[in-house]
Parts: C-alpha cells; sequence; structure tokens
C-alpha cells in the first residue's frame, strides 16, 4: 500500500476525465482500510470505487482512497437459495458472469452494468425491470471516522429509485466492504417483462430462456444503445427518469400525447428523461469533445479530452432547455464532483 502525490485519475474514472488526486492509495484488503483511515483521521478523505458514476469537474484537493478488495464466496445455502458474498472492489458485470455460470439467478438482468460491487447499494442499480435492492441480503461497511464495522440491512439501506441511505443520511459516513445477494439455485424467476428483453430473445427464436439466454440478450441491448465506456468515455445514464404529480403529467400529456410514461402510483409518474432530451433536440449533438449519445440521449459522453466543466455545462443546458420546453426538471443521476 503506497500513498502516491499529484495522481491522475484518468484511467480511475469512466468518463475518462483527466484530474489529480492530491494523495492517492488503493487499499486490497480491510485491515488496509482501517489503517489508513486511522493514519489520516484529519486528512480529507475521498472515497473512490470503480469511477462509473462520477463526473470530475476539478482536481482532488484530499487523500483519494480507492477500494480495491477483492473477493467472492458463497456464504450459505439451502436447496433453494445460495448466499453470495462479493467483496466491493469486485467488477460488476464479472460478479454477475460468476453468478450466472454457477446457474445462480437474480442478477442476470443486471448484465454490463459499469462499475463496481461495493457502489451497487449506494444507488440501488437497476436495468431491464430489475434492480438490486430485489436480492440484497445486507451489506458490510466501515465507518470512516471511528473504523468501527456496522451491517446494513435491507431495511437500513432506505433503497428507493436510484437512491439510498448512502446518498443522504449516511452520505459520506461510510465505506462497503462487502455485499450479499440472495440468489435462486433453481425455479429462477425469469423477468423478460422489459419489452427489449422479449423482442431480442423472440429474434433468436428462444422461447423458455435460461439465465445465460436473459443476460446475452440484455447484453445485446445494452451494447446497442449504450456506448462501451472502454471506447466512449460515459457515465452511463447522466439524469434521473424524472417523477412528476399526475394532475402535472396530465397538464403536459395533452401538449404531448405521444410521451412514453410509466404511472407509479396514483398520484405519481416516471417520465423517461431520454425521450426529452431527444425531443428538445440533443441526442446526438456534440459540443467539442462533450457530447450526448446518438443512441440513447440519458448518456453523456467524452469524445476524448473533455473537461468536466464542459460536460457539465452541456447538462446544465440540457436541463434548461428540457424545463423551458417541459416545464420538467431533470436531475443529475451522476456524482458532480
Ligand atoms: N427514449 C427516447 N430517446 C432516447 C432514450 C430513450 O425516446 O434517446 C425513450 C425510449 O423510447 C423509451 C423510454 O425512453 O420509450 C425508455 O428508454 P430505455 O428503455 O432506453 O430506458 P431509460 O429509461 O432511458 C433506464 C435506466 C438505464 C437502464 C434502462 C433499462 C435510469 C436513469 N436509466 O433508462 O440505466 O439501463 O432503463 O432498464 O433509470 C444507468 O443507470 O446508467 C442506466 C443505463
Amino acid at each position: 500500500m503506497q500513498i502516491q502525490n499529484n495522481f491522475s485519475l484518468k484511467k480511475y474514472n469512466t468518463f475518462g476525465i483527466e484530474a489529480k488526486a492530491k494523495q492517492f492509495v488503493a487499499v486490497q484488503n480491510e485491515a488496509e482500510l482501517n489503517t489508513v483511515l486511522k493514519n489520516h483521521s484529519l486528512d480529507k478523505k475521498f472515497i473512490l470505487g470503480g469511477g462509473s458514476n462520477m463526473l470530475l469537474t476539478q482536481d482532488i484537493d484530499a487523500l483519494v482512497i480507492h477500494i480495491d478488495i477483492k473477493g467472492k464466496r458463497i456464504v450459505q445455502e439451502n436447496e433453494n437459495f445460495v448466499w453470495v458474498e462479493s467483496m466491493a472492489g469486485e467488477n460488476w458485470h464479472e460478479f454477475v458472469l460468476w453468478t450466472i455460470n454457477q446457474d445462480f439467478g437474480g442478477l442476470e438482468n443486471m448484465s454490463l452494468i459499469p462499475g463496481n460491487v461495493g457502489t451497487t447499494p449506494v444507488q440501488n442499480i437497476g436495468a431491464y425491470g430489475t434492480e438490486i435492492k430485489n436480492v440484497f441480503v445486507f451489506c458490510n461497511a466501515m465507518n470512516i471516522e471511528t473504523q468501527t464495522k456496522k451491517v446494513f440491512s435491507k431495511l437500513d439501506c432506505k433503497f428507493g429509485y436510484r437512491e439510498s441511505t448512502f446518498k443522504n443520511e449516511c452520505k459520506d459516513q461510510y465505506i462497503i466492504t462487502s455485499v450479499v445477494f440472495k440468489l435462486t439455485k433453481h425455479n429462477h424467476k425469469i423477468n423478460i417483462s422489459y419489452g427489449d428483453i422479449s423482442k431480442e430473445l423472440e429474434n433468436k427464436n428462444i422461447d423458455t430462456p435460461t439465465l445465460i439466454d436473459v443476460s446475452n440478450a440484455v447484453i445485446a441491448i445494452r451494447q446497442s444503445k449504450l456506448p462501451d465506456p472502454k471506447e466512449l468515455g460515459n457515465s452511463g445514464s447522466f439524469f434521473k427518469n424524472p417523477i412528476i404529480s399526475k394532475a402535472e403529467f396530465d397538464e403536459i400529456h395533452v401538449l404531448h400525447p405521444e410521451m412514453p410514461h410509466y404511472i407509479l402510483s396514483e398520484t405519481t409518474v416516471k417520465v423517461p428523461a431520454g425521450w426529452l432530451i431527444e425531443q428538445a433536440g440533443f441526442k446526438g449533438k456534440r459540443f467539442g469533445d462533450a457530447g450526448i449519445h446518438k443512441n440513447q440521449a440519458l448518456v453523456l459522453v467524452n469524445y476524448g479530452n473533455a473537461t468536466g466543466q464542459e460536460i457539465l455545462n452541456v447538462a446544465k443546458d440540457i436541463q434548461a432547455t428540457v424545463f423551458k420546453e417541459f416545464g420538467i426538471a431533470i436531475e443529475a443521476e451522476v456524482n458532480v464532483i
């Protein structure tokens, strides 16, 4: 474990933004994490996981602690279920494939989501009809100030749409070190309710899909719509899909009857931000090296040397235009640093 000064974070954020950390250290186990936190109790700290959900708009004037704790294991099993634990620094998609290869069901719809396991509970990642809260059992975390360990149950996490306690009450207080998921060993609940998945399976003439079939379908859809961060810097969906009141929705719907929407409750409706951004004319546009992806308007991209500030300016322009045209405020999903 070595502390490095003035360290480039370009390879540590999927947007590929050049920014420097005043100091940087990668920790490979809980003991190292404990030591770093103790020895630097008075220093400003910044916790870095897979770097897949942040936009760096400036250098980080702090000690950046990269959580690189690896390992995965079966903790417990019975006839029907298996409880698997993954350490925080495992790559999410590799972990998903490891579970699928053993025919453990529950994560297949979340194939190919970028990032590491430790950050998945923070924003309750989700895709194609499921979210990690549906398979999450608990996570282990370390308090940054006191180094005491705490177990967060599903209830403690207060999961919501791309939300959890780690973004709210517990923000900046804990580091998640591992996560435990409960998966099925047979009678898998195959979920192909999301239109794109069933279409993809139909095209391949698959009518009784296995976990691998679903995973492959999700991978194919994601690859067709979402850019690979290794080829084109991005952070997945830059914005959340806004949730508006039914009354507000009714007014907008009269003017835009073609607007896609999902009724969430009697009083709330979710609207796809991607649609709003496309209608506002931004899809596929490029401003210098910052742009909006051509196949999915929710994704902002770095064509090479965009600064975080340039990406942020595009985001602000999108927010203002969408608000002007639809009266709907869209909120960033990624953490703007
Ligand atoms: N749409 C457009 N134009 C676009 C993009 C979308 O009109 O450029 C419309 C689509 O036609 C569709 C609707 O918006 O009617 C929804 O689109 P899509 O199915 O692509 O999903 P999304 O709502 O845009 C969400 C998640 C994604 C996740 C997909 C699939 C959020 C913020 N994003 O996107 O998550 O992969 O559903 O489940 O909830 C991520 O968080 O990084 C991410 C990629």
